[in-house]
């Protein structure tokens, strides 16, 4: 694969001006086609990410290439492919979704015939034509969303960056951007960001993970499932149990519970010994949730639980 048709990041750090490291030494290949998710909790780093390589944000270190062009070095050459819809991106208040997107495609450098032929495809193929002159200020949030994609589907960008594109929006609309979502892949680059792994899982081509400013795990979804080396859980509803696995690994989650992710055996072998004592406790396969969850936490070390009581 020539670079041509990749996304490079090499080293990216970015370091904002309190000494927030949010970018450390951040490498990534992936192809520049079809769809890339990036997932990670709350502070990852994604956001950073996405505006770097969406050149609003210039890295402390590091660089990245874009189908052959330099965030850096060919900065005007790259905004002319990509378009981006930032996390808190919103569409101005006091003008209507086909202002809008007129006067952003008019900015990008269409005429205004060409930015009325784009925008009424666009409004219609995301269901949103009926909202078309409406204020976008008396729009719903998931509408409000709904009318930024629009503005980077009509913009004829090959490369597409959406920082959470479906946060906000109702299941049905979610399923309505989703089919979107994989008709515009065919044809263009789309790097998202999303809390919601259903969705990387549906959507995405290759996920990546990111925690504390790193790359953690690069795949496909089967690839990042062979990634886990337990294949049950064990969820321990009540309060101060805690249960040595004899093979596995033990997690505390955010909620105080305890999970541990084991093989089967283990986990039937577990599991009597909760009912015997009365404990509420789940059982089940690994969910895309838990691998998740396992790749960006670290089994609690052994001394950690040393003190606490368990079985
Ligand atoms: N302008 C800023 N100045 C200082 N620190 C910042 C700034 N923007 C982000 N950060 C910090 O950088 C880290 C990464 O933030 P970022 O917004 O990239 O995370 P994220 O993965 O997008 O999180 P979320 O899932 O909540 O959107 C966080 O610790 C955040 O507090
Ligand atoms: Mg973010």
């Amino acid at each position: 694969m020539t670079n041509m048709e990749q996304l490079t990041v090499k080293g990216l750090t970015k370091e904002y001006e309190k000494g927030k490291r949010a970018l450390k030494s951040f490498s990534l290949a992936v192809p520049a086609k079809g769809i890339f998710a990036l997932i990670g909790r709350n502070g990852a780093g994604k956001t950073t990410l996405i505006r770097i390589l969406s050149t609003q944000l210039s890295p402390t270190s590091g660089t990245a290439q874009i189908s052959g062009l330099d965030i850096l070095k060919d900065t005007d050459a790259l905004r002319e492919i990509i378009a981006c819809v930032p996390q808190e991106g919103r569409a101005v208040g006091w003008l209507t979704p086909r202002q809008f997107l007129s006067s952003y495609l008019m900015w990008r450098g269409f005429t205004s015939k060409e930015a009325n032929l784009l925008l009424e495809k666009s409004l219609d193929e995301l269901g949103i034509k009926k909202y078309a002159d409406t204020l976008n200020r008396l729009l719903s949030g998931g509408t409000k969303r709904k009318v930024l994609v629009g503005m980077v589907m009509a913009s004829g960008a090959k490369v597409i960056f959406l920082d959470e594109p479906t946060t906000g929006l109702d299941p049905i609309s979610r399923d309505e951007l989703w089919r979107t979502l994989v008709k515009l892949k065919k044809d263009h680059f789309i790097f998202l960001t999303t809390h919601y792994l259903e969705e990387a899982e549906k959507l995405a081509d290759k996920i990546g993970v990111v925690e504390d400013g790193k790359l953690m795990a690069l795949g496909t979804m089967a690839e990042l499932r062979r990634k886990v080396k337990y294949p049950y859980s064990v969820k321990i509803l009540s309060d101060h149990t805690v249960i040595k696995p004899r093979r596995g690994e033990l997690i505390k989650g955010v909620d105080g519970h305890y999970q541990i992710v084991t093989t089967e055996k283990e986990a039937g072998r577990i599991s009597k010994q909760l009912i015997n004592r009365g404990v509420k406790f789940s059982m089940n396969p690994l969910t895309l949730d838990d691998i998740f969850y396992y790749i960006v936490r670290k089994p609690i070390e052994a001394e950690n639980y040393d003190q606490q009581e368990y079985y």
